[in-house]
């Protein structure tokens, strides 16, 4: 077998040299052994490499496997292909620690450490796994566009892009365009950045972040969507408990297990439920950070990790979901994963009158819409969906404290380079 990557570490021990080395076959790193007698021939070209060279080799495991750091091997063959021109700025054996900071900046370097890579690893694990399950539920996989003309998710989060002569946005979320594709296929999906300009540094938020969203029509309720988001998460979560294990070791992560139905709370039960619990809560608005953590741990403790808030007020909504007929609430839910919101989603308005009122409702102006009001006329069948966010789902999967982890190049407040 070849095997390609760079060499994180270089070690003496009496006459045996020692490379560890990273590459694609694993997150484990592999151990590569020279041993003076043995392997005269390239010796010598050991001796001279650097930590960071680029190399690929051929060899066998070896039959006596005595290193703790990875997978040892004989090595037959040897190439070098490219020399680091200066020290590395970065430990990428993983032997000194790294400040957030550093980390973020040479996160494309730190990738060729195990932890860093299984972090990678198993968010790609994660993409694979939900277009297994949207492949074989009947969705059609759709591209929207994310330069924009009206947003869907209030206009304190948009990003205004110069368009020519035109203003426009950057997307914050597909959810118009997947809509309107409901006038021509029953289900549809989506895997999309999101950009939005929160102003504020939290653990929980990016300014470029991804999102899983998903549409369907022909609806009988709003728990039609809800199944379909807890089947998508319970498949990708065991996805990546069955086929990351390595990188879940590596991680320190015990593999988790999940099962559906995940547990429904309505909104108003939430409410009483943190009330009880001395948790200053308001009726018609959305939870508090603080609420969603407390609510996390009330439910961790009757194991219940994952759940649905249902019922949202309207005072707390986009215009698009549906309301109830009270007008008081709304078929929006969010799934919640140990105390922190990992996607929302609902039912939506699907009668053209009703969409125009909801619209103004929220001061918005329907002509801005109108592209989209358009989609409601020629038979538009009733229908809900969701978005999930890849970088929360990740941060619980690994129990990240902090989303930055869970990106490979962060969009925040203060960061546009890398
Ligand atoms: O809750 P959000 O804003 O819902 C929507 O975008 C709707 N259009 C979804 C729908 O189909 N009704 O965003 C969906 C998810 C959030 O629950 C969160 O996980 C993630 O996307 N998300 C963010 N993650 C990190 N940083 C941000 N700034 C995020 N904004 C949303
Ligand atoms: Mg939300």
């Amino acid at each position: 077998m070849r095997y390609c990557g760079w060499v994180v570490r270089k070690v003496q021990v009496g006459r045996v040299l020692i490379l560890e080395v990273s590459t694609s076959s694993s997150v484990r790193l592999s151990v590569l052994v020279f041993k003076p007698e043995r392997d005269r021939d390239f010796y010598a070209t050991v001796r001279d490499v650097d930590v960071g060279t680029a190399l690929c080799f051929e060899g066998f495991p070896a039959e006596e496997q005595k290193s703790k750091r990875g997978i040892e091997y004989v090595v037959e063959k040897l190439e070098i292909y490219a020399k680091p021109l200066e020290p590395l700025p970065v430990d990428t054996a993983g032997k000194t620690p790294v400040l957030l900071d550093t980390r973020l900046k040479y996160r494309w370097l730190l990738a060729r450490k195990p932890e860093e890579r299984a972090i990678v690893r198993i968010r790609s694990g994660i993409i694979k796994a939900a277009r297994e399950y949207f492949e074989a539920n009947g969705f059609t996989e759709i591209h929207t566009p994310k330069i924009v003309a009206a947003g869907a998710e209030g206009g304190a989060t948009l990003f205004k892009v110069q368009y020519f002569e035109n203003d426009a946005y950057l997307s914050q979320s597909p959810q118009l365009y997947k809509q309107m594709l409901i006038a021509s296929f029953e289900k549809v999906y989506e895997i999309t950045p999101y950009f939005r300009a929160e102003k504020f540094n939290t653990p929980r938020h990016l300014n470029e972040s991804w999102g899983i969203d998903a549409e369907q029509g022909f609806i009988s309720s709003v728990e039609d969507v809800m199944k379909t988001l807890e089947e998508l998460v319970a498949y990708i979560v065991n996805y990546v408990s069955k086929n990351y294990r390595e990188e879940l070791e590596e991680l320190g992560i015990q593999p988790l297990q999940l099962t559906t139905p995940f547990k429904r709370l309505k909104f108003t039960e939430v409410v009483d439920l943190l009330r009880s619990e001395g948790v200053d809560v308001r009726e018609n608005e959305d939870l508090s950070d603080y609420a969603e953590r407390k609510l996390g741990e009330i439910m961790s403790e009757k194991k219940h990790y994952l759940y649905f808030i249902v019922g949202f007020p309207w005072s707390s909504t986009a215009f698009y979901y549906m309301r109830e007929e009270d007008g008081i609430y709304t078929r929006k839910f969010d799934l919640d994963f140990k105390g922190l919101e990992i996607a929302s989603g609902g039912q939506r308005e699907h009668r053209y009158e009703k969409l125009v009122e909801a619209l103004k409702d929220k001061g918005l102006n329907p002509e801005n819409y109108s592209f989209y009001l358009e989609a409601f006329k020629y038979g538009m069948p009733p229908h809900g969906g969701f978005g999930l966010g890849i970088e929360r789902l990740l941060m619980k999967i690994l129990n990240l404290e902090n989303i930055r982890e869970a990106v490979l190049f962060v969009r925040d407040r203060t960061r546009l380079i890398p």
